[in-house]
């Protein structure tokens, strides 16, 4: 059994012992990234990138195309070296301590690293081999991670058989092993059907829920929101906003509540009604029917809206708030020109 070039290079590093003693990390921070700097000619993909994430929890790194997500991933996991700044992984520094952290990581690479002339067992198993786990533990911990992943029936056939999404679980798998206090996850539900996706994030908080801290980079809003305690967003190798997936959204606006008319001739009157609700004028709109005023998070604002539309006897098809979607959360940050945007709950560290 020969691994890859690819796998061994981007998963581990021969020599190294799982399980290496966290009794250094006195801090509770088990990612730290201070003002990181990495250029690649005239790129600077990462531009001043300062954040942390805390012992036990999902650190989200939400970030367009292009955004610098990789690139720290591949410094956090010692591949990369950065220009400047620091970065610590349960303590260690990424540069000076990068042989003894890398036994404290586990990695799965935006491109699967899996040897396609092996079967989905011996990757795993491997893998195990290469932390020098007992060899009864790496086979248990196989079949273990093998059922959760829901590659049971296909464990012994050759992974070049496997579909892309098997692969990616397998990849993810792999990563999971050796039980990394640190785990890397660079955009690893790409790919994945929503079975195979819901399937991953409950693995993930498995591991979370037993003390593992997972940092997890997503170009999805909506998987930041449902894995992460606290994402951060980037865009063109800086962190435009900082906190967790409800102080985000309020800080695109909020609820908007709409309100549709049944009768056109009554929206004139529907705008009389919202309007002496909002600071803002109400946005109408005729094809529609429909009336709207941004509501923040209130829901006593749609009970008093309802109250005065009956008051007012102008029958409605539809009354609700709206939060904004993952997506618009997302598209309006990362609009956002660099600069504006100081991160609003800021807990970036010094
Ligand atoms: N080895 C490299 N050589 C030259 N440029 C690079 C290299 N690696 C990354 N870059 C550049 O750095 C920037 C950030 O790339 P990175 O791969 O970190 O983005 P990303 O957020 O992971 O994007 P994606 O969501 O597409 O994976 C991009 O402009 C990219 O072209
Ligand atoms: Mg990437």
């Amino acid at each position: 059994m020969r691994p890859t070039d690819s796998a061994a290079a981007s998963r581990f590093v021969p020599g190294v012992t799982a399980g290496a003693s966290l009794d250094q990390v006195a801090s509770d921070r088990m990612v730290e990234v201070c003002d990181l700097v990495k250029t690649f000619g005239k790129i600077r993909a990462l531009d001043g990138v300062t954040f942390f994430a805390e012992r036990g929890t999902v650190l989200g790194l939400l970030g367009p195309n292009g955004a610098g997500k990789s690139t720290l991933v591949r410094i956090l996991t010692t591949l990369v070296r950065p220009d400047s700044g620091v970065a610590r992984v349960a303590g260690l520094d990424v540069v000076a301590d990068g042989q003894r952290l890398r036994s404290l990581i586990g990695l799965t690479g935006q491109s699967a690293a899996v040897d396609e002339l092996l079967t989905g067992r011996e990757n795993l198993e491997l893998v195990g081999l290469w932390y020098h786990l007992p060899r009864r533990e790496y086979r248990r911990r196989a079949q273990e991670i093998l059922e959760l992943l829901a590659l049971g029936d296909a464990a012994d056939r050759l992974v070049k058989t496997y579909s892309g999404g098997m692969r990616r679980r397998l990849d993810i798998g792999a990563s999971m092993i050796a039980d990394p206090p640190v785990l890397c996850l660079d955009e690893p539900t790409t790919g994945l059907d929503p079975r195979s996706r819901n399937e991953l994030w409950r693995l993930v908080r498995e591991r979370v829920g037993s003390g593992a801290t997972v940092l997890l980079t997503t170009q999805y809003m909506e998987e930041a929101e449902h894995l992460a305690d606290r994402i951060v967003v980037i865009d063109k190798g800086a962190v435009i906003a900082d906190g967790t997936a409800d102080q985000l959204k309020s800080r695109t606006g909020g609820a908007t509540l709409e309100a549709r008319v049944t009768k056109p001739s009554d929206l004139e009157r529907a705008v009389a009604v919202l309007g002496d609700l909002s600071p803002t004028p109400p946005r109408s709109d005729v094809e529609q029917r429909q009336v709207s005023i941004p509501a923040g998070e209130g829901t006593d604002l749609l009970l008093d809206a309802g109250r005065r539309f009956q008051e007012a006897r102008i029958p409605l098809d539809d009354l609700g708030l709206r939060r904004p979607t993952p997506d618009e959360v997302f598209l309006s940050l990362t609009a956002q020109p660099r600069g504006d945007a100081a991160p609003s709950s800021a807990e970036v560290t010094p």
